[in-house]
């Protein structure tokens, strides 16, 4: 598998009995990690035995460190350095639970520059391979030009799991990627074509909006569409039908990174041949592991395969 981060970030994790706007406040902890939604996908995969190249376009400021940090977790980094600063992402954690998250904008990428990561990532994708694409995109980059990776992608002979902020999927799923995985929010905003997702409460009728969702995201021309509701659970669209696997309880320390989790943990098994109903099992059961942890989207194996258990039917490991 492949995992491509356009837009890296640096997460700074911030711990603190109580966010007071306009104060001085003094963190209970501070965290650091190298990221971006699709290293945290790269996270969830390596839980699942997976070992995935992740291409990163990533500014000369500060990689240094960012590239150090990937090393260390045994990553099987490719970086692809342009000029610029390594974005921030600061996320306020409080007692409560409530988690602010404030993203950084990226470096801004020439097109050529942009391209030339495209092409170079393309000339490693092997035939029927996976991609995974999560997050944002940095300035420079258009509409336009996301439609174009995704056919290029599908060119290449690779198979696009992509997962992006609204209007950048409504323009990823224009170029038919093979997958796409928002979340309920985000595939409302799709489809209603609004740009700012409004939070949608995990309420009794999440799954069947997500798996309405789903089958009109599906009519667009993607082969498979997953649509996670958070702890509701997760639908799907596929051409052989579709699903629901509903959510269980877990104990909640960083949701943040869920999806991502999802992702890499679902693509997994994906890869490796599994059906889609038992890589979605394994795709929540690397979520579930993932939100007990503070690095974003990693998880452990064990605890990924605990879930499992209790996600399968009868609870046994298939
Ligand atoms: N509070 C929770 N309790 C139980 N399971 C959860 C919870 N939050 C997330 N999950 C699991 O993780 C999956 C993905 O979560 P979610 O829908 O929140 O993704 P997301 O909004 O894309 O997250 P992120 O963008 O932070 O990665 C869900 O389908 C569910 O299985
Ligand atoms: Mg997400």
């Amino acid at each position: 598998m492949l995992v491509v981060c356009p837009n890296p970030t640096v997460d700074r994790q911030v711990f603190l009995a109580a966010l007071e706007p306009g104060t001085v406040l003094r963190a209970g902890a501070n965290k650091a990690f190298a990221a971006g939604k699709a290293v945290s996908a790269a996270r969830g995969s390596l839980a699942n035995g997976a070992r995935p190249e992740v291409h990163v376009l990533l500014p000369d400021e500060g990689a240094e460190w960012y590239e150090a940090a990937l090393h260390a977790e045994g990553m099987n980094l490719v970086s692809h350095r342009y000029p610029g600063i390594v974005r921030e992402t600061v996320l306020v954690y409080e007692e409560s639970g409530r988690v602010t998250v404030i993203n950084g904008n990226g470096a801004l990428v020439e097109r050529e520059r942009w391209y030339e990561f495209v092409r170079a990532v393309c000339a490693r994708i092997l035939p029927g391979g996976w991609v995974v694409c999560s997050g944002s995109f940095p300035p420079g980059i258009d509409e336009a030009d996301i439609t174009d990776f995704v056919t290029r992608v599908a060119r290449a002979g690779g198979k696009l799991a992509l997962d992006t902020g609204p209007a950048w999927l409504a323009a990823g799923i224009a170029g038919r990627p093979m997958l796409v995985s928002p979340n309920l929010a985000e595939a409302e905003a799709v489809l209603s074509r609004t740009d700012a997702p409004e939070p949608v409460e995990p309420g009794a009728d999440a799954l069947r909006r997500a798996e309405l969702a789903a089958i009109k995201l599906q009519s667009r021309g993607v082969h498979y569409v997953t649509v996670t509701a958070g702890a509701a659970g997760v639908a799907w669209a596929t051409p052989d039908g579709t699903g629901r696997l509903a959510g269980i309880e877990v104990e909640v320390r960083n949701p943040i990174g869920a999806g991502d989790a999802f992702m890499g943990g679902m693509v997994s098994w994906l890869e490796v041949g599994w059906s889609f109903p038992e890589a979605v099992r394994w795709g929540m059961a690397t979520a579930c592991a993932a939100i007990g942890q503070w690095s974003p989207g990693a998880a452990s194996a064990e605890d990924a395969a605990r879930y499992h258990a209790r996600l399968s039917p009868n609870g046994a490991t298939a």
